[in-house]
């Protein structure tokens, strides 16, 4: 129900002002008092042009002035002002003829403030009330016609038509009643007399006054008049004053006088004694004032507040001893005095905040009220300064709490803002409020490793799962967007995926070798961790962890030349004409370790005669110590042992057979070849070469019978010996020999030795003898498998001896 219905003139200006204050947006409503919870005032939405879904997004509001009853709320729904708790219009606006609450409808979002002015209307909700039940008159007998009684007006709470209308005075032979109303605006009764009074026919009479009001339904209200007929008392007192007013400060203390009423009457005796009381009273002035009843003054006993009440009217009564009376008015004017400090509410807060809010955001809406008047309500509002917050003031007395700055959860996380308020009174009076604001985690910071890089130092042959290092990277953000993951960065080492070499615990960061590492084959490799963390979408980084694999002594040396003791048969030539320091022969070994563990060492273990020969301890080089003189025995035997600088270290040992001769024919083993022989060494030789290739014929055309032979039977196996060769392994040109059954002498020496050793292992001697041999090459077969073949086939083993022999000589 907007204000559209037809109004008293007397309101005409409110009227006014409602029309131009809603032309500026501002509502007004028209609402009758003691309506039921629930009932419609009016249409917000509809009367603000909103859409009603962004009422309940804008968190529309209703706020009371200066109170914070909530008389009105909004059904965000529909947008319907509805009753919230009942409005009684004679709480609020007493004897007022306009009644208008005044509200703020708050919206949010942007902050929009919108004053709504809420016209209360009267319903008769109030009958009219008579100061007391019974009023005692005493009139003289002597009494003229036409004389007046005054008789105090009901009252009625309501205003307008449904105050007191009219009055109704029981049907009686001597008084009627008439209806005054005095120049200060009160209203009165009078009785009339309108036929003399006789005592002596009738002593008392009771009649029943009713006052009715004009409502609908019409309410009223009784008053039983006791006429006692006496004798005389002349005059009524009289008040110095119609109408007393008088200032109060609030908070005045108990007992304060206010004013003093004074009356005189001038009868004397008993009818010039006058006696003061209220005549009319609200029940609030009445808990607040009192009346002493001979002096006249009124005096404080309750708490004067001028937020509840700023000003007060009383009629009081003056009486003679017999009845006789009259009024007057008191206007107590209450004054202010800044007793209310501001009062902060916080309307609005978004808590948590994320950090990353732009600066400038809103974050909270306050608003201050001070119920004081005048400068004691001049509120100024304003927070600490070590915030990135701000107030900004909006409309009348609401703020913005607006960011400043950049915000960041890893540095700050919570925030104790305070808001202080002072008003403008003398003194001012302030107050605060403690707003706890909390910022949002946003996955802002990616994980850091502790170290640029990381290095992990692990000995050749550990244990596969043993643990290499650890890396660990810290993340400052909150919960999982700081929860850090450890995962390897796919990669490659030496053509193998990297997960088949390292892991690492996802959790902890520990990383774990997968397999047992050998320094032989792998020095060092990298492998990249990376580590995420669980925000939405993750954040990561990247380290490098650089694993360095140290050497272990776990290989011992390996003797080349000449071939490990037990299978030996090496023998050097020594002439009888070497002289003290001449180098006779060298030991060769490698070892596949590196550093001290490779680091090898010579020593003659045994010999045949101690002082002869001495060997280079890092050389290798065997060399005669002194010159040879013929006492010495022919053969010479040393047990030599090489042992590298590992911890604990390893060894090998070989033997060397030397011949002191110089020639091959004082071999007692060799004397029957050495008849062909005759003048020089070079042409016994090539006659001892000679006869072995062409031994070697005889024999491998024996073998290859042989082979036929056993083919037969045994189609597979190349000898019937413990050696098994499947014939697939066989070299093609091992074929070739049996296909046409000729061969040329060169060709079928390679060839044999090829097969013999099944490897090329015959090409190595040389390389050995050369000093080429590269640190990472396996030696598979030892050079003396050969000899093993001859050796099972001749009988004759010092052949294959002298054989190699010669062979090792001619490649020095
Ligand atoms: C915030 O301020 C209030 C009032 O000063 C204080 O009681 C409270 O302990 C503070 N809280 C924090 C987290 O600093
Ligand atoms: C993590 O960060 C995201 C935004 O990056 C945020 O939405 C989420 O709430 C954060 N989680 C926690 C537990 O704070
Ligand atoms: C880490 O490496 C991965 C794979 O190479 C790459 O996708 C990622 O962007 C890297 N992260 C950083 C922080 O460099």
């Amino acid at each position: 129900m907007m204000q559209r219905r037809r109004v008293p003139r007397s309101y005409g200006f409110v009227l006014f002002f409602v029309a131009v204050h809603y032309a500026h947006g501002d509502l007004s409503y028209s609402v009758q008092e003691e309506l039921k919870h629930g009932s419609v005032i009016g249409n917000i939405a509809k009367d603000l042009g909103l859409n009603l879904g962004r009422l309940s997004a804008r968190k529309a509001r209703v706020d009371m002035e200066g109170s914070d009853r909530q008389y009105c709320g909004i059904n965000l729904r529909s947008g319907d002002l509805f009753v919230a708790e009942r409005i009684d219009r004679e709480e609020h606006c007493g004897e007022k003829p306009s009644c208008v609450l005044k509200f703020d409808l708050l919206l949010e979002n942007p902050l929009e403030l919108h004053r709504l002015s809420l016209q209360v209307q009267d319903i008769n909700d109030n009958a009219p009330i008579f100061p007391k039940d019974v009023i005692k008159l005493e009139i003289r007998e002597s009494a003229d016609k036409g004389a007046r009684y005054r008789i105090n007006a009901a009252h009625d709470a309501d205003i307008g038509q449904n105050s007191v209308q009219n009055y109704v005075l029981q049907q009686n032979s001597h008084f009627i009643f008439s209806f005054q109303t005095t120049n200060v605006g009160s209203k009165y009764g009078e009785l009339v007399l309108d036929k003399e009074l006789d005592r002596e026919d009738q002593q008392e009479m009771k009649l029943l006054l009713t006052a009715v009001d004009g409502g609908s339904p019409q309410r009223s209200g009784t008053v039983v008049i006791h006429v006692v007929v006496l004798d005389a008392n002349d005059n009524a007192p009289v008040f110095s004053e119609a109408v007393y007013t008088a200032s109060l400060a609030e908070n005045s203390p108990l007992k304060t006088p206010v004013v003093t009423v004074s009356a005189s009457d001038a009868d004397e005796g008993v009818n010039g004694e006058v006696t003061y009381e209220f005549s009319r009273i609200s029940e609030k002035s009445r808990q607040l004032f009192s009346l002493d009843q001979d002096t006249g003054e009124i005096s404080v006993t309750g708490d004067i507040d001028f937020e509840d009440g700023s000003k007060y009217e009383i009629v009081v009564e003056a009486k003679d001893g017999y009845g006789l009376s009259s009024e007057a008015k008191v206007i107590i004017d209450i004054t202010d005095v800044n007793d209310n400090a501001p009062v902060i509410y916080l309307k609005s807060l978004t808590n948590p905040i994320p950090e990353n809010v732009s600066p400038g955001t809103e974050v909270g809406i306050i608003n201050v009220q001070d119920r004081d008047s005048e400068n004691n309500r001049q509120v100024r509002c304003s927070i600490q300064q070590n915030v990135p917050f701000k107030l900004i003031p909006s409309i009348k007395n609401y703020y913005s709490l607006v960011s400043t700055g950049q915000l960041d959860r890893e540095a700050v996380s919570d925030y104790n803002i305070t808001i202080s308020a002072t008003d403008e009174g003398s003194p001012p009076l302030s107050s605060s409020k403690s707003v706890q604001l909390s910022v949002a985690d946003i996955n802002d910071n990616p994980p850091v490793f502790e170290e640029q890089s990381y290095s992990a130092y692990v000995s050749e042959n550990n244990k596969p799962g043993s643990t290499l290092c650890s890396v660990s990277a810290r993340d400052p953000d909150w919960r999982q967007n700081g929860t850090v993951i450890y995962s390897l960065l796919s990669g490659e080492v030496n053509g193998a995926p990297v997960s088949s070499y390292v892991s690492v615990n996802g959790d902890t960061g520990v990383i774990h070798a997968v397999r047992s590492f050998d320094y032989e084959q792998l020095r060092s490799f990298k492998v990249q961790v990376m580590a995420r963390d669980n925000g939405s979408p993750p954040l990561s980084s990247n380290v490098t962890v650089s694993v360095f694999i140290s050497d272990v002594n776990d290989n011992s040396p390996q003797i080349l030349y000449p071939a490990p003791e037990g299978n030996s048969f090496m023998t050097e030539l020594v002439p009888k004409a070497a002289h003290g320091g001449s180098l006779v022969s060298k030991v060769i070994a490698v070892d596949a370790d590196s550093g001290q563990n490779a680091w090898l060492s010579y020593h003659i273990v045994k010999s045949t005669d101690p002082g002869l020969f001495s060997i280079g301890v890092h050389s290798g080089e065997i060399r005669t110590q002194r010159d040879i003189s013929e006492s010495d025995s022919m053969k010479q035997n040393l047990i030599v042992s090489v042992k590298d600088n590992g911890q604990p270290s390893l060894s090998a040992t070989c033997s060397m057979y030397l011949l002191i001769s110089d020639n091959l024919a004082e071999v007692p083993e060799l004397k029957e070849m050495s008849n062909f022989e005759n003048n020089s060494k070079l042409t016994s030789y090539l006659i001892i070469a000679l006869v072995s290739v062409s031994t070697f014929f005889l024999t491998f055309i024996i073998i290859i019978l042989g082979v036929k032979f056993c083919r037969r039977r045994k189609p597979r196996l190349l000898f019937d010996g413990a050696v098994a060769i499947p014939s697939a392994y066989l070299p093609p040109n091992y074929a070739d020999v049996d296909g046409t059954g000729t061969l040329r002498s060169t060709y079928n020496y390679d060839a044999y030795l090829t097969t013999g050793s099944r490897t090329s292992d015959f090409k190595f001697v040389t390389s050995y003898n050369d000093n080429t041999l590269p640190a990472d090459q396996t030696l598979r077969k030892s050079p003396s498998d050969f000899v093993d073949a001859f050796g099972d086939l001749d009988s004759s083993p010092e052949v294959g001896t002298y054989f190699t022999s010669l062979i090792s000589n001619f490649g020095v």
